[in-house]
């Protein structure tokens, strides 16, 4: 095994030759956004809406895991709306004074996307809740006595906000988006849309068989099943005559190790670590988070919620189970009749 179970094939965050990647096979119109049909059809009516009024949409929240087109959406939404948009995130925003020099240089109806806005400071983001609410920018000019308050009116804007974690966004800040949503994984037939629609802007020869390869190996996950579309193009390239089929992707991903269920090696020591080390669970997510040598945020935000999309693994009150399937992916004997993990050194 080598000493870490990161891979760099299938993590879902983005990086170094995704920039290029995602932004060239970017959705440019919601028309060519594929899959996510209740969102889809929510966010033309909210749009088409805001379009006869001649308004700005209203504020727009986007949660989900990485890589599932948070970002992707809120150029879409400047694109719509025939609006600009200004990027920034939360970590980005250290001051009051960096928001602030942002929104005062807002024009109407502009879009302004924050990404990880779950990790705003908390000073920045007070300035935020009479901006998203009011339209007004609050600056408190001096100190004691002499301190003076003054009120700026900003331009109706549309603040479209993005997070992997709803869960740890404050009330007040979550209140104020008109429109809150979580992405779901995408299905394999989604996907083998994506993967056809992105072979065709890089000039790949593909067939439905070779799309659906990749497709289901992808995690649910368009992101990475543009980065699989790279490495397959690759094989197909210098192993066969460049075109993709069902047997060049399948022979493509077995050398990446790509597992069949579009498992990459941390969710498989996930899953083996919580059935073999810990019986199954119940097992709290730092133990668990420990055992792989991963912080808990990553297990939580990135490796469960596909791991219980796929219903390998539930989470309870009392900790992380494996499910009967999980056993059954990892080829280990199932004891329905296990109730407590078993005890290791006595008790
Ligand atoms: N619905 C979709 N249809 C087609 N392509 C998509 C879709 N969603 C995402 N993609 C592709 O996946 C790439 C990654 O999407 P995006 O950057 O929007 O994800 P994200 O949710 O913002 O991820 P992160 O949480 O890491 O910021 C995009 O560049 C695009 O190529
Ligand atoms: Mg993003």
């Amino acid at each position: 095994m080598s000493d870490s179970a990161h891979d760099p094939l299938i993590d879902p965050a983005p990086m170094e030759d995704d920039v290029d990647i995602d932004a060239s096979l970017r959705p440019r119109q919601l028309s060519e956004f594929v899959g996510q049909p209740t969102l889809k059809s929510q966010l033309e009516l909210i749009l088409e809406g805001a379009r006869r009024r001649g308004s700005a949409v209203d504020h727009l929240l986007f949660s989900g895991p990485p890589g599932l087109g948070k970002t992707s959406l809120a150029h879409i939404v400047a694109v719509e709306m025939n609006a600009a948009l200004r990027a920034t995130s939360g970590p980005a925003l250290e001051r009051p004074g960096d928001l602030a020099a942002i929104l005062t240089n807002l024009e109407q109806g502009d879009v302004l996307f924050l990404d990880e806005i779950h990790r705003l400071p908390r000073a920045v983001e007070e300035i935020l809740y009479p901006a998203m609410e009011d339209f007004v920018l609050d600056i408190v000019v001096g100190k004691g006595p002499a301190a003076k308050a003054f009120r700026l009116p900003l331009p109706a804007f549309t603040l479209v906000g993005a997070t992997t974690r709803t869960g740890l966004l404050t009330g007040p800040l979550r209140d104020r988006f008109g429109f809150a949503t979580r992405m779901e994984f995408y299905s394999a037939e989604d996907l083998r849309q994506i993967v056809t629609r992105s072979a065709g802007v890089l000039g790949v020869p593909i067939d439905d068989g070779g799309a659906l390869e990749i497709a289901l190996r992808s995690r649910g996950t368009p992101r990475i099943a543009n980065r699989l579309l790279k490495r397959v193009r690759d094989f197909a390239e210098v192993r066969s005559d460049g075109r993709v089929t069902g047997a060049v992707a399948g022979s493509a991903l077995e050398l990446f190790e790509v597992d069949q269920a579009g498992l990459d090696k941390l969710d498989r020591m996930v899953l083996t670590r919580l059935c073999q080390d810990f019986g199954g669970g119940p097992v709290g997510l730092g133990t668990l988070a420990v055992a792989v040598g991963e912080q808990p945020d990553t297990v939580e935000d990135v490796v469960e919620p596909f791991l219980i999309q796929r219903g390998l693994l539930a989470r309870t009150p009392r900790g992380r189970v494996a499910t009967a399937k999980a056993y059954d992916h990892l080829d280990l004997p199932f004891d329905p009749t296990r109730d407590e993990p078993p005890t290791l050194f006595g008790s």
